[in-house]
């Protein structure tokens, strides 16, 4: 049974964060080919690979996985902490060709599963290959059948097309490649998904062996959810976003359900149709729903909670939430952080697999901050946005994040995420922000591409930052290790060698081992 995060109270309130801006954008545009550089819709591997490549190296990092499984014992390198016992699971993008179709966007690739389970100082090793209906499609027609992120496949004659939009309304078309997070419900169920509802697929987390669909139960319907569910020991809370009534649905399933429960809706305020939901932030009280400008781009087209302006934002990751105390001890202000790019959706097309995979030497990558939003529960309708610490801090990157799980809605004081030493064309270090002090300490090693730090608790720890950071790394070689750093120094423990380099990854969890 994990324990991650801290018990929400049974109705979190609602709360309605909008950023209007006067150049709203949808997703497949902000994804979608510059003009310079573009390889054509459906080009072949060969194609992509000569535009992307350019001759410099090519990490494991964006490349497709060399094969579907493997499983096997893993050497240390260093000394892992005796306590560290359990299994780190992580999802991400395994695959990005089918026959002579080679995925653009690194978020089309297809789903893979990656265990790394650790006892007694030794540690094993696993992936796998997702198997949803899309993956299972492309590899039996030779190549994808189904709309992922940015990639569409061509309709060849007028059927295709009609059919193509009839999909879409019905959803059948859409993708279910579950390729972003893994989590383990209360009820110890693992659970992969994207951000499509007919993604979530329960796996077995010891063989990585794609089990069933989860199916919910519940007419709530919807074909969109955040790729971000917040889990705990008692729930699974989420947020719909609504195509067809434009708005935001929130809900929640109890650990050993699959019935989604209404928990409250917001109307759209800024646009046609919703902000687009990587994720949200919930405190001990409420939900935030945020609205950005980045939207999605179908032309489908109670009392309302609180609603409060801030300016433009562009978040993939919402960090961490909490209420603000005044000194008779009532609820002033929430306060939201997240990883922001200055209102800058560019961000998605910097992570074209040809840009990942080319290497000019020139600094490529838009600069990020930690953003800390201060939204005011007085009735003030503007709320604020400012940057937490210095940028320079963390070389003006600074993405895919982790917290000590038990901080979760609550104040807290350490964040561990990628970032930047520039110049680079992607997040290529880790570093542990100090919100109190504004500090950070970085990892960094020449060439190498290193994913979401996630931090594991030593069992019994009181300290916030008592504990490890893990991250898989693709290095310059094309080889891959899991580091383990101390969480508290930022030092580096161990490097746990993979059999080969694997693909760049999105999000993981931690299941704890049996004492
Ligand atoms: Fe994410």
């Amino acid at each position: 049974m994990a324990c991650y995060l801290r018990t929400l109270p049974p109705a979190p309130s609602p709360f309605f964060l909008c950023s209007p801006h006067p150049r709203q954008t949808n997703l497949s545009s902000a994804a979608a080919n510059d003009p310079v550089r573009s390889v054509k819709a459906n080009a072949s591997a060969a194609e992509v690979a000569r535009a992307g490549d350019r001759g410099a190296n090519k990490l494991s990092a964006w490349t497709s996985i060399r094969q579907e499984r493997w499983e096997g014992d893993l050497a240390v390198e260093g000394h892992l902490p005796l306590w560290l016992n359990g299994t780190y699971l992580r999802n991400g993008a395994g695959v990005w060709e089918v026959g002579d179709i080679a995925f653009e966007h690194l978020f089309d690739g297809y789903a893979m599963l990656i265990r790394i389970s650790f006892r007694q100082g030794r540690a094993t090793g696993a992936h796998r290959q997702i198997e949803s209906d899309a993956y299972k499609a492309a590899q039996a027609a030779g190549q994808p059948l189904y709309r992922e992120f940015a990639y569409r496949p061509k309709p060849a004659t007028l059927i295709d097309r009609v059919s193509d939009v009839v999909g879409l309304i019905t959803g059948t078309v859409i993708t279910d490649n579950p390729n972003v997070t893994v989590a383990q419900l209360g009820d110890g169920r693992v659970v992969c998904l994207t951000e499509t509802t007919k993604s979530t697929v329960l796996v077995d987390p010891d063989t990585l062996a794609t089990v069933e669909k989860f199916g919910y139960t519940d007419k709530v319907g919807g074909m969109l959810q955040s790729e971000h569910p917040v889990v705990n020991e008692s729930e699974f809370l989420t947020l719909l976003p609504d195509l067809f009534r434009p708005g935001y649905t929130v809900v929640r399933m109890e650990a050993g359900s699959k019935e989604r429960k209404v928990v409250g809706r917001v109307e759209c305020q800024g646009g046609p149709t919703p902000g687009w939901v990587h994720s949200f932030a919930v405190t001990e009280k409420y939900v935030v729903v945020p609205e950005m400008p980045l939207r999605h781009s179908t032309s489908i087209a109670s009392e309302p909670p609180p609603f409060v302006e801030v300016p433009p934002f562009m978040v993939f990751h919402f960090i961490n939430a909490y209420e603000e105390k005044g000194e008779d001890g009532q609820d002033t202000a929430l306060i939201v952080d997240c990883c922001e790019y200055y209102a800058d959706p560019s961000m998605l097309h910097t992570l074209l697999l040809r840009n990942l995979r080319a290497s000019t030497g020139k600094d490529e990558m838009p600069d990020s901050r930690v953003g800390r939003f201060r939204i005011p529960l007085d009735g003030s309708p503007f709320g604020e946005l400012e940057t937490a610490l210095d940028p320079d801090e963390h070389g003006r990157g600074v993405d895919m994040c982790s917290i000590n799980p038990s901080r979760l809605g609550k104040k807290y004081r350490y964040l561990y995420a990628c970032g930047a030493h520039r110049p680079c064309n992607s997040l290529n270090t880790l570093t542990k922000i100090d919100l109190l002090e504004t500090t950070a300490k970085n990892w960094y090693e020449e060439g190498a591409v290193p994913s979401e730090p996630f931090f594991v608790a030593r069992p019994g720890a009181t300290n916030e930052d008592d504990g490890v950071v893990m991250s898989i790394v693709s290095d310059v070689h094309g080889d891959g290790y899991v580091l383990v750093l101390d969480a508290t120094t930022f030092q580096e423990m161990a490097r746990v060698r993979l059999p080969y380099g694997l693909p760049y990854g999105f999000h993981g969890c931690w299941i704890p081992g049996k004492i």
